[in-house]
């Protein structure tokens, strides 16, 4: 028995990075998941992993951004499996710039990914957990959601956003037994985070203040969202599960 066996989890973003790693463990753990991504040559090769690890997984094409993909594809996940139990909202996307010099669209372009994206998927989620009799919502935020640090005023604003709406989402769903909760992952190593791991002065830069002196791998954040995704976590909403090697403790 897996730890989300019987459960229907929808993940976007997955064709890379940490919404990859979600996929795999949760499809591990006995998952029905649904690998969605703006990218599909990447989204297959998520499903591909998956199915080299033995198990099965199935990919649909989401722009998070975009509404009518997400009624589509909610119609499509109820149609063939009737429910929705766990939507992990994980698709992001990064912008280094200072507040000064980030354009008007640029904001823009952050938000609508990383933030209306999030309430896009919360609000279509709510009618397959509902199916379910309740569900899991696992929104990613970073640290720099609850932290700020120079050169990346757009993202640190998206993600700020994400975790207030984790709170509101919580209180608006707890009559549907759905829990919503945010993750604020500090630096991990994936295809976002490339250039700054393979530069060490910028890499010795944020690692300065992370107690445990190391970036984060995809799977060490998998983990704590499977947690969260799972039974285990019934008592947890609204809240915010920082996952970065002591970056914010001092
Ligand atoms: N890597 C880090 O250090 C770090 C730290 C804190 C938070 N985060 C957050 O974690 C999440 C995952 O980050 P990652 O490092 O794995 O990123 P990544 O860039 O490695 O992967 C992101 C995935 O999202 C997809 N995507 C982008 N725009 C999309 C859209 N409009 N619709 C659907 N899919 C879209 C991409 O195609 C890609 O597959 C993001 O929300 C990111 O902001 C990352």
């Amino acid at each position: 028995m897996g730890r989300l066996s019987r459960k229907v989890a929808l993940i976007t973003g997955a064709g890379m990075g940490m919404g990859e790693a979600e996929a795999i463990l949760f499809a591990k753990e006995g998952a029905k998941v649904i690998v969605t991504d703006i990218n599909e040559e990447a989204g297959q090769d998520t499903i591909n992993k998956i199915e080299k690890a033995g198990q099965k997984a199935e990919f649909m094409k989401l722009n998070v951004t975009d509404e009518s993909n997400w009624t589509t594809v909610m119609r499509a996940v109820i149609e063939k499996y009737g429910k929705l139990d766990v939507l992990v909202n994980n698709a992001g996307i990064l912008l280094f710039k200072t507040l000064e010099e980030t354009t008007e669209d640029e904001w823009e372009g952050i938000f609508k990914v990383n933030t209306k994206g999030v309430f896009l998927g919360c609000k279509h989620a709510v009618e397959g957990m509902k199916k379910a009799g309740g569900g899991s919502i696992i929104n990613i935020s970073s640290i720099y959601g609850i932290i700020g640090a120079p050169s990346a005023a757009a993202y640190e604003a998206s993600k700020g956003a994400v975790r207030e709406l984790t709170k509101a989402a919580a209180a608006d769903f707890a009559k549907y037994n759905i829990r919503v909760n945010s993750v604020h992952p500090g630096l991990i190593d994936t295809p976002m985070t490339s250039d700054i791991i393979k530069d060490p002065a910028q890499t010795k830069q944020v690692l300065s203040t992370t107690i445990m002196d190391r970036p984060g791998t995809p799977e060490e954040v998998a983990l704590p969202v499977l947690m969260l995704a799972s039974d285990e976590s019934s008592y947890m909403t609204g809240s915010e599960l920082v996952i970065d090697g002591g970056y914010t403790a001092r």
